[in-house]
Order: structure tokens, then sequence, then C-alpha cells
């Protein structure tokens, strides 16, 4: 087989083969075959596009480049979420130890931020003590005695995405469906989860800034997962202003300490419960959505959900006491409030941007290298759709510097105020 043969018949069109595709990864991953022809093979994919076939094929190929994690050693069925990415989104804080304490076994993998997107490793380490890195063995004995471990992405998980991923982001070729389905599949499934929960993000602050984008991107996850035999479903939500109040890590821990409590943002509660309700009936334990919806519910009601938030941070070396005392966590030394200019209603307040400031701040990594700072962020007070009069606070800026008219002005360009606006769906769609 030669990879120039396979490079032409993908910028031809044809469809590649299980063989091809297996011998391009193969030979990419162990160095034979050069950068500049994988360039040229994205570059004919990201043109020509892949069958469902062809991408199913793709990611059983980067999933077997690597390591993969065998999770037969705990018991149940394991469901795994995951989400593109988004600004604000404290999704996994809250929903590891809520559908943990209906016995669903959570084994999550997950990862840092970058650029104007938060990571939940960060978040979880604002927490005092907590440990992120695990042993394999430790990870899956505390998912068996304590029902929910978290676990950055470690050893040598999809080495094959590593390449292509870092190749892509330099050759104008991250951006295509095929090539974004199987990298995020490819380390779902390699991490071992039976069934998968896609949270895909739309709008401003996500990859996908269309719906009609978002939901080809969804329709391909699914299909590559159930082609593979892994029970899989997706859901669309909005990612055009942050998700809750909180930006940053800290900050977004108290949140989630907030909605476990049922006091929580009316958005990331809605979030948390839907993608529940899938991870809990996908999980064997409900047998309608409304079901589970109603156990998780009562789960927040009697405290059994942030009980578990407790025996997961303690599991993890974290001093849990900040469940019930939240004021422990890092506070930023400044706390300055910004006022609207006007009155009426906030029309825009456009994620993206938002999550590059809270970045700024120091919430969020520009490189792989910086640093996090736990306690600097955002608090929203306003969102879209509210009503706000001339002078009172749209949020506040939790900042290690009182020197902030350049972040201030900023944030103003990233708020819209109009005489009407209203919210925007949080869910989009449910595919299944
Ligand atoms: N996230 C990933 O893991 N891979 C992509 O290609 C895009 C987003
Ligand atoms: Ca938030």
């Amino acid at each position: 087989m030669r990879i120039v043969d396979i490079i032409e018949k993908k910028r031809d069109g044809g469809e590649l083969s299980t063989d091809e595709i297996a011998f391009f990864i193969t030979n990419y991953t162990n160095g034979t075959i050069p950068d500049y022809q994988v360039s040229a093979l994205l570059m004919a994919i990201y043109f020509q596009g892949m069958t469902s076939k062809e991408c199913a094929d793709l990611t059983t190929a980067m999933i077997y480049s690597g390591d993969t994690v065998d999770l037969s050693a705990i018991k149940g069925i394991k469901v795994d979420k995951h989400s593109t990415g988004g600004v604000g989104d404290t999704t996994t804080i809250v929903l590891a130890p809520l559908v943990a304490a209906l016995d669903v076994p959570v084994a999550k993998m997950s990862g840092r931020g970058l650029g104007h997107t938060g990571g939940t490793n960060d978040k979880f380490e604002s927490i005092p003590g907590f440990k992120i890195e695990l042993s394999k063995d430790d990870f899956i004995n505390q998912v068996n005695t304590q029902g929910v471990a978290v676990i950055g992405q470690s050893g040598n998980l999809t080495p094959a995405d590593k390449k292509l991923y870092a190749l892509r982001d330099v050759t104008g070729t991250v951006n295509s469906i095929p090539l974004i389905a199987s990298s995020i599949m490819s380390k779902k499934l390699a991490a071992g989860a039976d069934a998968i929960v896609l949270d895909v993000k739309t709008g401003d602050g996500a990859f996908m800034k269309s719906d009609e984008d978002a939901e080809k991107l969804a329709q391909e996850m699914v299909n590559i997962g159930n082609n593979i035999g892994r029970h899989t479903m997706a859901i669309i939500s909005d990612m055009s202003q942050p998700l809750g109040y909180a930006i940053g890590n800290a900050l977004e821990v108290k949140e989630a300490i907030d909605t476990l409590k049922g006091q929580g943002p009316a958005d990331l509660t809605e979030l948390v419960l839907t993608l529940g309700s899938q991870m809990v009936v996908l999980g064997g334990k409900a047998a309608t959505l409304d079901e589970a919806r109603t156990k998780l519910q009562e789960v927040i009601a009697n405290g059994k959900a942030l009980e578990k938030l407790k025996v997961l941070i303690k599991a993890q070396g974290g001093d849990s006491s900040v469940v019930d005392e939240p004021e422990k966590l890092a506070n930023a030394p400044y706390q300055i409030e910004l006022l609207a200019k006007q009155s009426g209603y906030v029309a825009k307040i456009i994620a993206d941007k938002v999550g590059i400031i809270a970045m700024q701040l120091g919430a969020g990594r520009g490189t792989k290298d910086d640093i996090v700072d736990p306690a600097v962020g955002i608090v929203l007070h306003k969102k879209v759709g509210d009503k706000v009069m001339q002078g009172e606070a749209l949020l506040t800026i939790h900042a290690n510097t009182n020197q902030l008219d350049a972040i201030k002005q900023r944030l103003y360009q990233s708020i819209e105020i109009a005489a009407t606006a209203k919210a925007p769906k949080l869910i989009h769609k449910v595919i299944t």
C-alpha cells in the first residue's frame, strides 16, 4: 500500500477502505509517513468529507493507536458524558456526584482548559488538596468503592489523535466534522465507557457556531459510537452566552455546590437534569427520562447528591469541608462590579469574548504551560433576557489587580443591552 494512492483516492472523492485507513493511522503514529503527506490527506478529507463507515474506521484506528482503558473491573453500566467545550460549563462537577448518587458508576476522564474554554480538571484542582492524577488501579478501585472518580487524561491514550490534532492546528484542517467527530470519539471510546452522552454546544462560545453544523457533528458522533457498539446519544445545547453565572475555577465549584443544593442557576440546573436523565436511563437505573428526572430531583432535595460530592472530594485527597463552607475556597483580592450604562434588556453576552477575558484575568490558559489562578473570574448578575436598570451591576469581576480599565472596556463590548430581548432556548435538539 502507498500513502500517495490513498491521498489521490480521497482527493478524487473516493471512499477509503478499512485497511487504507488503518495503514495511514498506524504508519503516521509510528513516524513512517511524514507530516507533509498526512497534511495533504487531511486537506483532501476536509474538502471531500468522509462517509459514516470511513468515520467509524478512522475512529477505530485511532483508538487502537495507543492504550485503551479496560473498565470491566467496574460493576454496572459505565456511562460517560462529554461536552464539546464551552464557557462557564460547570456541568461535570454537578453531574458526576448527582448521577453517582443514583448508583450509576461514574468513571470520568476530563481535560484542562485551553483558550476561551475552561476545563474540569482545573476546576476540581481549585479545591484544596484535590488530586486529579490517580493511578489506573486507584481510579477503578475508587469507582467500585465510592461510585465516582474523576481523573485527568493520562498515559498513552490515542497518540494518533495527539499528532493529528497538532498537525490540523497548523494546516487549516481543524474545522472538519469527520475529523472532529473521530478525534473526540476515539478519546471517549478508548477511555472505556459502555455508553456515552454527548453535549454538543452551539453558538458563539462553541466550536460549531450554527445549529446546522452542531447537528451534523452530533449525528456523526452518535453514528460512530453506535457503529462501534457503544450506546451513544447527543443533545445540542446553547453556548451563545456563558452557562450559569460563574466563569472561573473556584467560582464554578461554588456554583456547582449551589446547584447540588437545588439553588443553582436555571440554565445549568436544566442542562444537568437533561444530561443526567439520559445517563441514568442509559445506566439502567430508570426506565424513562421522566422517572430519571424525578429521581435526580429527589437526590438533590434530600442532600444525597451533595453528600456524594463530599465523598468524591475526600476520596481524591481534597478538603470536603468546602462543600459546607464554600468561603474556604480561594477568593480574589479585588471584586469589582461592572455597572450598566443604560437601562433595557440584556440582548447578548458573547460567550467566547467573555471566556477570553476570564482567561486573561488568569482563570484559563493561553498556552498549555500557563498557570491557572483558581480565585479569579467573572460572576454574571444578569443573563440574556433579563431586565437591567442603568447603574445596576451586570457582573462582578474577581481579580488579583484593581487595574481593570481595559478589561472593563472589553466586557462592555461583549454585552449588548437593547429595548427588548428574550432568553435563548437552552436545549436545541436531542439526537438518539
Ligand atoms: N476537540 C477534540 O478533542 N478534537 C477536535 O478535533 C476538536 C475538539
Ligand atoms: Ca458556570
